[in-house]
């Protein structure tokens, strides 16, 4: 079956030197799974070499069958940090509606789908009742959720989530991970995250990632965590005993 994302010997640099080195990574469909990692590790720059942002120095990568910038809609992504500019007088709707400008814009027809859809994916984030406010005033929290509509509003087969819960309160957190629950049946979810321990017991593979990388399918971390719960360390130490 095709691989979602297949990478072979994929290095990387900004200037000269290198930020990922000879990663090796393969993703089926309905795999939900988590990249961790120190600061600074290479997470983000991986994920924005699959959404096609940054090209590989070295090495091949594969999005849904072909090069990452033909993937598209196909791929939702909800970016670590907004570089939205706040005085820009955007509503909540016509952010999420952002998600859909690969489609063709034609005609009213298009509008009133479009706007369906859009309103669509708030409800989902239960964000709806803010479709009209300015994005700018929004707080960090339904910001961030704002972005998670405009990922999902195309109906991804790949949703990438950079550190996508950092400014919510944990309820919400909780809400959220059942939403990717649940949408794991139908796409499958690449989740970058600091937080491994909340994570675990929805992914069921753990990507460790500090300019190398080291996949674990999750029965891994569940034996690491009761085997280091009693000392009281943080699973997220799974990334030293796998030499990253
Ligand atoms: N645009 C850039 N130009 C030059 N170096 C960069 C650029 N973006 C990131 N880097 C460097 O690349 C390395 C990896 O950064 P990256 O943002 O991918 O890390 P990360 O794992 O996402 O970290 P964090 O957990 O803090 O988000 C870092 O050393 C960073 O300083
Ligand atoms: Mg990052």
């Amino acid at each position: 079956m095709e691989k979602v994302l297949e990478s072979r010997g994929l290095w990387f640099a900004y200037d000269d030197d290198y930020v990922l080195e000879d990663i090796s990574v393969s993703v089926d469909r309905s795999d939900f799974v988590a990249i961790v990692g120190p600061n600074g590790g290479g997470k983000t720059t991986l994920v924005k070499l699959i959404t096609g942002l940054l090209q590989p120095t070295m090495g091949t990568l594969t999005v849904l069958g072909g090069p990452p910038a033909k993937a598209g809609s196909r791929i939702g992504y909800v970016p670590q940090f907004s570089t939205m500019d706040a005085s820009f007088p955007i509503t909540v709707l016509e952010v999420v509606l952002q998600g859909l400008f690969h489609k063709s814009m034609i005609g009213p027809a298009w509008k009133r789908d479009a706007v369906e859809q859009g309103l669509r994916s708030l409800e989902q984030l239960g964000i709806a009742d803010l479709a009209g406010r300015h994005f700018g005033q929004l707080s960090g929290g339904q910001k961030q959720r704002t972005l998670l509509a405009r990922a999902l509003v195309s109906s991804p087969e790949l949703l990438i989530l950079d550190e996508p819960t950092s400014s919510v309160d944990i309820a919400v957190e909780e809400d959220i991970y059942e939403l990717f629950k649940e949408l794991n049946s139908v796409m499958t979810i690449l989740l970058v995250t600091h937080d491994i321990t909340f994570v675990s017991s929805y992914v069921n593979k753990v990507m460790c990632l500090n300019r190398r990388s080291a996949c674990h399918a999750t029965e891994e971390i569940a034996l690491e965590r009761e085997r280091i719960a009693p000392y009281g360390h943080k699973v997220t130490e799974i990334r030293h005993q796998c030499g990253l």
